[in-house]
């Protein structure tokens, strides 16, 4: 098994310890009991039971449980207060838990019903951002992607809630991914072995505090130069490239998605980080996922769709020809629709 892969299997037990231990907080053991009883079992043979207590009893202390999430130490870009962090997640319990989980993990009877599935959160990461590859998403990412929703999936946005409860929504989703990132790196850590049960509070501080770095660091990338003109010349070399940089094998030489890498046999063969099927975008169609301003579909061509095969393409091609790229991949729906 590959190590990402264990640490997914670890993540998804840990998620439904947790899980399990919220069903029983109603009654007169707490939160924190059932977890350090559960996360040895939960844990299974894979990590040793006194790191995975350890593990368990460490978020808690640092993210506080998912009825009283706590506001961890050193704050969080974004989110202003403990406060709005709750009432975030009173909204997400009631708009958002059935297809995204307690705890983020996608792990509900709905979601396993639904295709493209729900996004996890656990592996801290979201697909469309603003922000540059190997970036985490700002806020207004997240904001976006609740009020507009994505496009074709049953991730339906909520335009007409007010811009402050998104905000909120938008501050416990961020929370969750966060949460998600930090035990990840922690697991990272236990299985790279060494550590002692007595040092995983330090060890999820410390890496709370690196994830922390990061989303506070992360900025929207523009793109550097303004919209070029359409034009002859432009067309032709986006047909080009389309041929040389490899669209053409994933998204289809029609834009139909289904190019000889992506779809063979009737059967999809790529996946996304998150494990499920990763199909390229059907250009023709003309619905982007990520937002269909041409900044949008800069950025996408840019710096790719994180988590997913479509890769960034930032450092091999200049700005005016990824511009003629997204003129491009506009014009198939301009044709499907004629
Ligand atoms: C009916 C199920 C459903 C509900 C309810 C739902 N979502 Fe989603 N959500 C999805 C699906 C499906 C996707 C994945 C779409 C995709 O693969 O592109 C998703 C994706 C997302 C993403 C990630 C987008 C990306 O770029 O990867 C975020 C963030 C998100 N949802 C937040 C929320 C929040 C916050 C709520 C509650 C206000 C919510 N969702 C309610 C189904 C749902
Ligand atoms: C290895 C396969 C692969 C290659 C090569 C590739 N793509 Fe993609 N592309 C994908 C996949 C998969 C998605 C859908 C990701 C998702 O939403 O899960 C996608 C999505 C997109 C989107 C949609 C973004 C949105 O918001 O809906 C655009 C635009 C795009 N690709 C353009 C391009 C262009 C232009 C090139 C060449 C420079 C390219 N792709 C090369 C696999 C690929």
């Amino acid at each position: 098994m590959k190590p990402i892969e264990r640490l997914l299997l670890l993540l998804v037990a840990a998620a439904a310890l947790v899980g399990l231990a919220m069903t029983f907080t109603s009654g007169a053991t707490s939160e924190h009991d059932v977890l350090a009883e559960t996360a040895a079992d939960a844990a299974g043979p894979g990590l040793d039971p006194a790191l995975a207590t350890a593990l368990a009893a460490s978020m808690e202390q640092l993210f506080g449980g998912y009825k009283q999430p706590k506001l961890p130490e050193g704050g969080m870009p974004g989110v202003t207060s403990e406060q709005e962090l709750r009432s975030g997640r009173s909204g997400y319990a009631v708009k958002c838990t059935q297809c995204h989980g307690v705890t983020g993990a996608a792990d509900t009877g709905t979601a396993a019903l639904l295709k493209p599935r729900p996004r996890s959160f656990r592996l801290g990461k979201i697909k469309f951002t603003s922000t540059a590859a190997g970036q985490p998403p700002v806020l207004a990412d997240l904001e976006r992607v609740i009020r507009d929703g994505v496009p074709t999936t049953s991730m339906a946005g909520f335009p007409t809630l007010p811009e402050n409860a998104r905000r909120e929504l938008a501050g416990y989703a961020q929370y969750l991914l966060m949460r998600g990132a930090t035990e990840l790196a922690a697991l990272e850590r236990i299985e790279a072995g060494g550590l002692a049960a007595e040092q995983m509070s330090a060890v999820v501080a410390e890496e709370y505090a690196a994830v922390r770095a990061a989303w506070a660091a992360a900025v929207p990338a523009d793109p550097p130069i303004p919209e070029t003109p359409r034009g002859d010349a432009a067309h032709a070399r986006a047909e080009e490239l389309f041929a040389e940089s490899a669209c053409l094998s994933c998204h289809g030489a029609d834009g139909s998605g289904k190019g000889p890498v992506a779809y063979a046999g009737g059967k999809w063969l790529l996946r996304d980080e998150w494990g499920d099927e990763a199909r390229p975008r059907a250009f023709s169609e003309g619905r982007w996922f990520g937002g269909s301003a041409p900044e949008d579909l800069y950025r996408r061509i840019a710096f790719g769709v994180k988590g997913t095969p479509m890769p960034p393409l930032a450092g091999a091609l200049a700005p005016e020809e990824i511009w003629a790229l997204v003129h491009y991949v506009q014009d198939f729906a301009k044709e499907g629709q004629r």
